[in-house]
């Protein structure tokens, strides 16, 4: 089912999330809608929060070299915690809580990560470059963070007056 995704500055984003204690159906069902939200909405990744539920969990599901998203790359992450960290990235990021905008955001290049698939199977990888940089992205989620929080101060006031002139525009 599709579900419908926050937008900025709705308060609900801020909510920190807490780990998913049982691999169960339910936890099956919420993988499949927000997969399909985020296949609905354009995305390459979306964390719970972001459809309400503030519970540990994030899909990424990356572009591959021929342009396209398929399923068999899709990545469903449960209680990720990152144990280590190297090197710095710059990319540009977007987000399907704040549609339309896209800005350079400095990251690590390289994450360690250990967390949980949807069956309980716990595993700890390494992930550089894109899949490092939407993990980063879609924890930070999971702790009530945006990415637009790691904007410079100028361009964070662009951002916010820009915003304030779409909501204005739209209603
Ligand atoms: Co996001």
């Amino acid at each position: 089912m599709i579900r419908e995704v926050l937008t900025y500055p709705n308060p609900k984003l801020r909510t920190v999330s807490h780990d998913v204690a049982e691999f169960d159906e339910n936890l099956h069902v919420l993988l499949d809608d927000m997969y399909e939200t985020m296949i609905n909405k354009n995305g390459v990744g979306l964390a719970a929060i972001q459809i309400g539920v503030a519970l540990n969990i994030l899909v990424i599901n990356p572009v591959n070299e021929e342009g396209e998203q398929k399923k068999e790359d899709l990545l469903e992450v449960i209680n990720p915690q990152i144990v280590e960290s190297d090197g710095v990235i710059i990319f540009q990021e977007g987000c399907l809580s704040v549609p339309s905008v896209y800005e350079d955001v400095e990251r690590f290049q390289k994450i360690k990560v250990k967390f949980f698939d949807r069956f309980g199977n716990e595993h700890v990888e390494i992930y550089e470059d894109f899949i490092a940089v939407a993990l980063q992205h879609e924890i930070d989620h999971l702790r009530g963070h945006l990415f637009i929080e790691k904007l410079s101060y100028l361009k964070r006031k662009k951002f916010e007056k820009e915003w304030k002139k779409r909501a204005k525009e739209k209603t």
